[in-house]
């Protein structure tokens, strides 16, 4: 039997790729997902992919007694890769209540999940919102952890240190905290893409949104930062490399004795402007964007891209996808899309 993996969140955008990459990789990849912010074809597309249907529980990772159910069936699972997560920097404002919930919530369910049946190994979703308003432009993991600008981003924060005192406290776990910078694109085959509720708030979809005839125009927030464009740089990273070093962490904490922690900078080394982004987007489509320069929108860093060094070295890992791929692949899914939620 091929080694069990189980992925919360399982039908989410990152999560479903990352399903994709374990399967690749010889794993048996087990989905909780309660498709809050995902859709249940997803898993048809998954196995359409996988040429296998994946085990999927329907269950939101609040529920112990759910999730302890789920886990006592895969006593001999490998490990555990953990998404599950509201995501949404401005609702997290308007109720921050809910993402305490529901980010801190579910880690702490699936920590005593852990621990009641003995699984050592995980991997957890983390952000490079946790660097803040960092004074510096290329974050390194050793760059400081600011306090937050967001409940979101708080919740970031206070799961990273939760994992560290429970690791310390119970000394039989290793964990990797994984520090994405701004995934993008969408699987080559155009089949698991990501599928945002009602107005995106991040770039990428809403440039191809507007690609498509359903935004009217982009704005680009603030033309007057202290950039060569004046637009914010940062580091858009190709969600397939992303889920292929979910796949080399759990597979290097494998190898590793317990206790164990470490935090890792996921994205590709390379800053992008907003411009230089809609323009490569405009090139390798072969269309034109309508967009604005507008107003700054609040909470914004100017730059921030990632140090990938030791990803690299920790992982062998590094970034296979261009900037170009991504932007194709992400309008090649857009187009694929029957109707928006
Ligand atoms: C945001 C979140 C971050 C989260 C990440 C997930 C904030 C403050 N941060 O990062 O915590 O992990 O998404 O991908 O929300 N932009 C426009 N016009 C638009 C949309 C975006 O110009 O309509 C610009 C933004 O000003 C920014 C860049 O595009 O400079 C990227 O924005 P976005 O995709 O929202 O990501 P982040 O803000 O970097």
């Amino acid at each position: 039997m091929n080694k069990v993996v189980i992925v919360t969140g399982g039908a989410g955008y990152i999560g479903s790729h990352t399903v994709v990459e374990l399967f690749n990789a010889g794993f048996t990849p087990v989905l909780l997902d309660d498709f809050r912010n995902s859709q249940p074809w997803i898993i048809d597309r998954l196995e359409q992919l996988m040429g296998v249907r994946p085990l999927v529980h329907e269950v939101d990772c609040q529920d112990a007694i759910a999730v302890e159910e789920v886990f006592a069936r895969y006593t001999n699972c490998d490990g555990v890769i953990h998404f599950a997560a509201d995501k949404a920097v401005g609702e997290s404002v308007v109720n921050p209540v809910k993402y305490y919930q529901n980010n801190v919530g579910s880690l702490c369910v699936i920590l005593n999940a852990m621990k009641r049946f003995h699984l050592e190994n995980l991997v957890f979703s983390s952000s490079c919102t946790v660097y803040g308003e960092s004074d510096e432009i290329v974050v390194t993991e050793e760059s400081p952890v600011k306090s937050a600008v967001s409940p979101y981003g708080d919740t970031k924060i206070t799961c990273e240190r939760i994992i560290r005192y429970q690791i310390e406290a119970e000394q039989d776990l290793k964990a990797f905290l994984l520090r994405y910078f701004n995934p993008i694109g969408a699987h080559p085959s155009g089949l698991i893409g990501e599928l945002p509720q009602g107005v995106p708030n991040n770039l990428v979809p809403y440039i191809t949104q507007t690609a498509k005839g359903i935004r009217e125009k982009l704005t680009v927030f603030g033309g007057d930062y202290h950039t060569p464009d004046g637009t914010n740089i940062r580091d858009y990273i190709h969600v397939c490399d992303l889920a292929r070093a979910h796949v080399l962490a759990l597979n290097y904490l494998s190898s590793k004795e317990k206790p164990f922690c470490d935090v890792l900078n996921l994205g590709t080394g390379k800053g992008t402007s907003v411009l230089e982004l809609i323009t490569t987007f405009e090139d390798v489509n072969e269309l034109k964007l309508n967009y604005t320069i507008g107003d700054r929108r609040s909470g914004d860093v100017e730059q921030i891209y990632a140090n990938t060094q030791k990803a690299k070295e920790v992982l062998d890992w590094s970034c296979d996808f261009s900037l170009g791929d991504a932007l194709r692949h992400s309008w090649q899914w857009e187009k694929g899309i029957k109707e928006h939620s």
